[in-house]
């Protein structure tokens, strides 16, 4: 028996944040140890709201590929691809587009939140960026994605439309099964607690990224807003602080438990200090790893290109299977 298939993405629109890693990157990494894992630079979804990576899309791709390695995926252990080298996710896109009923479509919260934000510019392939996404995963017939909690609807729009062309043609596609943390899969901005943490926010001072110097790591989170009760607990009457619990258990895999138990007799102030310094320490070292990885463009290129390969031999024989079952293949 070959092992289950691990396959997820980041789109690479200079927006990596402690949520990407302690949302999704983390249990890349956890999953590569066992399973056969194939992550993506998904630069087709990136080019959705094409204003946002207007000019500079190259870099980011490098620039996220160098993060990958520098978070420890290890190539030895997971494959890297480029998704737009690989024509046969836009094609699956195509296809799975015409077994999408639009009112499925139509129902994405994230879809409905960016309309209002972006309004008359909004994409058409913003709309179908979802269908695409299901085109990532079922090209595969992979078994886990690991994702962060605000791709959940989408993956259940993956399993909806296979489900769809598997009963109208035959079950070609297996159904995916989202792997979503317990904790830290919704990290949310410091200052705008209902919203996730994402570069989408007005300012970025509630915003972590990841290349952030010391300083702002500090600065940002010895401001961040809390509540007057000076008690470090996990609760929902406390989401400011739950939210810092969460990062503050992501980074270091203590238990939320643990972390209340410890910060039992602190105040707020002695809470936060540590959480700053444990994220730098964190990120400093992640810092230096990516600054290693970026300055040798042939190494990445060398690993986009063993991606590729090993995608598509994957993909092509999947695409042929989907035609053949369609009928729009020569005979
Ligand atoms: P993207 O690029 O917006 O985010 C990449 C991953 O990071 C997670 N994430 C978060 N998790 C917790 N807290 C946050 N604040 C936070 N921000 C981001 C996301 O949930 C995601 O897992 N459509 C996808 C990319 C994609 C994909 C795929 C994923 C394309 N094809 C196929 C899985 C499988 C996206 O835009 O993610």
């Amino acid at each position: 028996m070959s092992k289950p298939f691990v396959f997820s993405g980041i789109q690479p629109n200079g927006d990596l944040n402690i949520g990407h890693y302690i949302g999704a990157i983390k249990n890349w990494l956890k999953l590569q140890e066992e399973y056969d894992c194939l992550y993506s630079i998904v630069d087709l979804h990136a080019i959705t709201i094409p204003e946002k990576v207007k000019g500079k899309i190259n870099n980011n791709i490098y620039d996220l590929l160098a993060w990958f390695l520098a978070f420890g995926l290890d190539i030895n252990k997971s494959k890297i691809m480029l998704q737009s080298d690989n024509p046969d996710h836009p094609y699956l896109g195509w296809i799975l587009n015409c077994f999408t009923p639009f009112g499925l479509a139509n129902r994405m919260t994230q879809f409905k939140e960016k309309t209002s934000e972006l309004k008359e510019t909004i994409s058409c392939g913003l709309f179908n960026y979802p269908i695409l996404m299901a085109a990532d995963v079922l090209l595969y017939d992979c078994d886990i994605v690991p994702v962060g909690e605000d791709q959940k609807q989408h993956l259940e729009l993956a399993r909806d439309v296979a489900q769809r062309f598997n009963s109208m043609y035959e079950p070609i596609f297996k159904l995916p099964e989202p792997l979503i943390q317990k904790n830290g899969a919704r990290i949310k901005d410091l200052y705008h607690i209902e919203k996730k943490m994402s570069k989408s926010s007005k300012d970025e001072k509630g915003i972590i990224f990841i290349l952030d110097s010391k300083e702002n790591i500090y600065k940002k989170i010895l401001k961040a807003p809390t509540d007057s009760k000076n008690s470090i607990q996990f609760n929902n009457q406390q989401p400011e602080i739950a939210n810092l619990l969460n990062i503050y258990a992501g980074i270091t895999d203590l238990s939320i438990k643990d972390i209340e138990a410890k910060y039992k007799n602190s105040d707020y102030k002695q809470f936060k200090e540590d959480l700053a310094d444990i994220v730098w320490k964190f990120l400093e070292n992640i810092q230096s790893q990516y600054h290693k990885y970026i300055s040798d463009k042939s190494y990445l290129n060398k690993i986009l290109d063993e991606g590729l390969a090993f995608s598509q031999a994957i993909t092509n024989p999947k695409i042929k299977q989907v035609r053949k079952v369609l009928g729009i293949s020569k005979t």
